[in-house]
């Protein structure tokens, strides 16, 4: 998957000490990958359109040079999408510092609002990370794809040939079948955009307010600010007294997380339902 992905891109871009910019709330895994590797992360925090800017971008290396940045669109926990004219700005500014893009498009096509635009379609010199794991429902199969620079294509076969020789087999001759499977696979976004019709209206009604536009992926990224200061505890108790479980914030956002928390609407109609009816009864 492009778990594996992240692995191969920081190693052949990035060397122990260099500033990558990630931002925040973001995917955890980010920041724990590179602090393994020992690369230094600076945390970007998001203004409420949730997304990065070419200013951020500008500013992070005006305080000290960063050797890349990572974004995602659209993003994990948020949702967010970044508009296209901001994502070309985002991949110039970057391209005129120096700075090393990594964009991670795992959640592409599965966007509501506005088109999730390729950052290949801003420059070429971006890495792209995919995967089957999210708009083809293939999670568990671990496979994905990047697309890469010329230059970084024969140092990412060589690290990809000793960390992993290859994706296993089946994987790869059902990640091709899935290529096949669009009417299927706009059935199941259809539902995804069926259940955000319905957190978008009742979320806020129980006191989440959305802290980020509901704009791609599968999650609705609130502020339960009215109904805490600890959304770890939060979260703990709605699972073990409503059975319902949702993502505290502090993994995505060290800082400002207890005050956030993220619902995911990748399942079922139906269970979309009986979560919203069992927290609101649980919140009497
Ligand atoms: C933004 C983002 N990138 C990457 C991943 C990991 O995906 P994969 O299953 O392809 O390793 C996830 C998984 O949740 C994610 O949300």
């Amino acid at each position: 998957g492009s778990s594996a992905a992240f692995n191969l891109a920081f190693l052949a871009m990035y060397d122990p000490g260099d500033r990558v910019a990630i931002a925040a709330p973001g995917y955890p895994a980010y920041r724990n990958i590179m602090a393994a590797l020992g690369i230094e992360i600076v945390e970007i925090e998001l203004g409420s359109d949730a997304y990065l800017h070419a200013d951020h971008l500008k500013s992070a290396h005006r305080e000290k040079p960063l050797k890349g940045v990572l974004f995602a669109s659209p993003a994990n926990p948020t949702g967010a999408v970044i508009p296209a004219d901001e994502l070309s700005a985002l991949v110039k500014t970057a391209d005129e510092l120096g700075i090393a893009v990594i964009s991670d498009e795992i959640y592409h096509r599965l966007a509501y609002a506005a088109p999730d635009v390729t950052a290949l379609a801003c420059g070429a010199g971006v890495t792209v990370i995919n995967s089957f794991s999210k708009y083809y429902c293939m999670t568990g199969w671990r496979i994905g794809w990047m697309v890469l620079p010329d230059e970084l294509v024969r140092p990412v076969e060589r690290i990809a040939q000793s960390l992993y020789i290859s994706p296993p087999e089946l994987s790869q001759v059902a990640a091709v079948e899935a290529f096949n499977a669009t009417q299927e696979l706009e059935a199941v976004k259809a539902r995804y955009a069926w259940n955000r019709d319905l957190l978008m209206k009742r979320l806020p009604e129980l006191g989440f307010l959305l802290a980020a536009p509901m704009d791609g992926a599968f999650y609705a990224f609130c502020d339960v600010t009215r109904h805490t200061n600890d959304s770890m505890a939060f979260a703990r108790k709605m699972l073990a007294e409503a059975h319902v479980a949702a993502t505290p914030g502090r993994d995505f956002d060290p800082l400002q997380g207890h005050r956030t928390m993220r619902f995911s609407y990748a399942g079922s109609h139906d269970d979309m339902v009986e979560a919203l009816a069992r927290i609101e009864s649980w919140l009497k």
